[in-house]
């Protein structure tokens, strides 16, 4: 998945909303595909669905002894935010039932990584394994997952190699969307080992099912390298999947079957399907949103519950996606960090893109909110509606430019009352109904949630390819804070400009350092130092892509990306 781009969204950047859409809704489609012409395992192989058995068997154990054994749930940035609203989702699960919650979670960069991107920890494998061994202090026996899309993450491969290193208590899973050969074979600094030589340790275990590899193909993301779409999707159906056939098996002390997990991904299907009916609702909302940012105004994401969570993601996702600023789409959840949970509690004091309760959105966002900015209420049937349209109506005051992803149940009348009166406020409500099958089997939560992220990621993704920020289904703002994303900026200027890879480097280091000559310390420190450098500097790859395509010295092409933002624009007028 990771270095591929899908030939599906080529033109992307050239489409209307509707297109978009429709784009996104073949690429995510791509993931239910079966086997046939492959030879890779897909969501639905039969070996992926038997390991998801073999996984959700090891938690049952753990949930019936809660005191000495625990899941730990890692991954970097969208990965690492997966694990925590997994975590909170199933732990939430086993309160209900009075039981002892069993997961927790490590993102890289700790807490504040659930809202922010903080892409310098993922490089750091010897942190991966501190945190590991505070989560787990204590415990006998731990079912560690491992996220990592492109199997990639050094901060995942790290804790990988620790489990391996201490199987009396550690039991490995690594949960990634690349076939195992292609695993990230680059040296770790001061490693022995890969994430390439971690997974063929992890195969060999395998076969004992001493350790468990979930990596099923799901084809390449509608923008390339923009994991946290269908890979933050896949990671949520396939845990999810496992976690719920082993919660379903200790209520009802059942065994856990083949066709139970089946049927469960099966639901996500259907999710996607319910989801994708409504093209013409979502196609709005990108539009809506991507006409907010192309005039530098605001997209806000208010929501309730869990979906609420899904919105926080989604927004947190659009600085390092995009380059966008932090305010450019925005999350509130109703009841702040309370409501939220996290491990290190209130984050408030980190800074103004750390507020998210809907009381901070009345007192820092209101005020200043216009018909130019978006504002999408996110709530199901069973939220408080008093709340909703009380939201509704002071949002109304300031701008009509105010939208409803709503949630319902199949046949519930009660609630469509209220709801008309919201839906009256709003200019547009996406209503996804679903089955109330859906309610009885338990799988309601997790197909709002699934739909809700596929109709928020089509709305900031659309948003900014309306915006300009894709250049084909490439993003090439991208931010270069780690080696992974050095390397991928790298290949992505080779593959734009056709210039040597030698070259390539030269531009980046040019548009990282601000300089037309490079000192000799520039060219010989190590990727880590340009990174470390890259923090402080905007726009680096759009800035040597111009260079590389133009000639311009670096100021010529600074001047000129300010003029006109959009690079196929800036580079079209030199060429004319
Ligand atoms: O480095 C940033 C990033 O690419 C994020 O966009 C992504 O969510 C994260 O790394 C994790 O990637 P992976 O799941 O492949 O380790």
């Amino acid at each position: 998945m990771g270095k591929k781009s899908n030939p599906l969204t080529r033109d992307i950047d050239r489409a209307s909303a509707y297109s978009i859409v429709k784009m996104l809704q073949v690429c995510d489609s791509q993931m239910f595909q079966k086997e046939a012409g492959t030879i890779y395992q897909r969501l639905l192989s039969d070996q992926v669905v038997k390991t998801l058995m073999e996984v959700a068997k090891r938690v049952e154990v753990i949930i019936k002894d809660p005191q000495e054994s625990c899941v730990v749930m890692s991954g970097c940035g969208t990965s690492g935010r997966l694990a925590f609203l997994i975590s909170s989702g199933f732990n939430k699960a086993l309160s209900q039932l009075n039981q002892s919650e069993v997961y927790s979670y490590i993102i890289a960069g700790g807490d504040r990584a659930l809202l922010s991107s903080q892409e310098a920890p993922e490089d750091d494998p010897r942190l991966g394994v501190l945190n590991l061994k505070k989560v787990c202090e204590g415990k006998k026996r731990v079912l560690f997952i491992g996220i990592s899309c492109g199997l990639s993450a050094p901060f995942v491969a790290g804790q990988l190699d620790f489990c391996l290193q201490h199987p009396e208590v550690y039991t490995p899973v690594l949960v990634g969307f690349n076939p195992a050969h292609q695993a990230r074979d680059e040296p770790i600094q001061d490693c022995t080992f890969t994430f390439h030589s971690v997974v063929q340790r992890m195969q060999e275990l395998a076969k004992s099912q001493k350790a468990f590899l979930i990596n099923p193909a799901v084809g390449p993301e509608a923008i390339s390298g923009s994991s946290r779409m269908k890979g933050g999707s896949a990671t949520k159906i396939l845990l999810e999947a496992a976690f719920s056939a082993a919660h379903a098996a200790t209520s009802s002390n059942t065994p856990i079957t083949h066709n139970g997990v089946l049927q469960h991904m099966m639901a996500y299907e259907r999710t996607l399907a319910v989801t994708y009916s409504q093209t013409d609702g979502i196609t709005t909302l990108v539009e809506a949103a991507g006409q907010s940012l192309q005039c530098s105004r605001h997209v806000y994401y208010l929501g309730w519950g869990s979906l609420a969570l899904l919105g926080l993601i989604d927004a947190s996702e659009c600085s390092p996606t995009f380059g966008a600023d932090y305010e450019d789409v925005r999350g509130f959840i109703r009841g702040g960090y309370r409501e939220l949970n996290n491990n290190d509690g209130p984050l408030t004091s980190l800074g103004p893109k750390f507020s998210i309760a809907h009381e901070d959105f009345l007192h820092l966002i209101l005020p200043c909110l216009t018909d130019k900015d978006t504002v999408l209420l996110i709530y199901t049937h069973s939220d408080d509606a008093t709340e909703v349209g009380n939201m509704a109506r002071r949002v109304r005051e300031k701008t009509p430019n105010l939208h409803a992803v709503y949630h319902q149940a199949d046949g519930d009348t009660a609630a469509s009352l209220q709801q008309d009166d919201i839906k009256k406020l709003c200019l547009s409500t996406l209503k996804i109904t679903w089955p109330q099958e859906a309610l009885v089997s338990g799988t309601l939560q997790h197909m709002r949630e699934l739909s809700t992220k596929l109709v928020l990621n089509a709305v900031s993704t659309g948003a900014h390819v309306l915006k300009g920020k894709i250049y084909q289904n490439h993003m090439i703002d991208l931010q270069v804070t780690n080696t992974k994303l050095y390397r991928r900026a790298t290949r992505l200027l080779q593959k734009l400009s056709a210039c040597p890879e030698e070259k390539c480097e030269e531009a980046l280091l040019k548009a990282i350092y601000r300089v037309d000559m490079l000192t000799l310390e520039m060219t010989s420190s190590d990727i880590t130092t340009h990174t470390c450098f890259a923090r402080n500097s905007t726009k680096v790859v759009p800035l040597a892509l111009v260079i590389l395509l133009t000639g311009w010295s670096l100021v010529e092409a600074e001047s000129h990306l300010k003029q006109q933002p959009i690079v196929r624009e800036a580079v079209a007028q030199w060429m004319w």
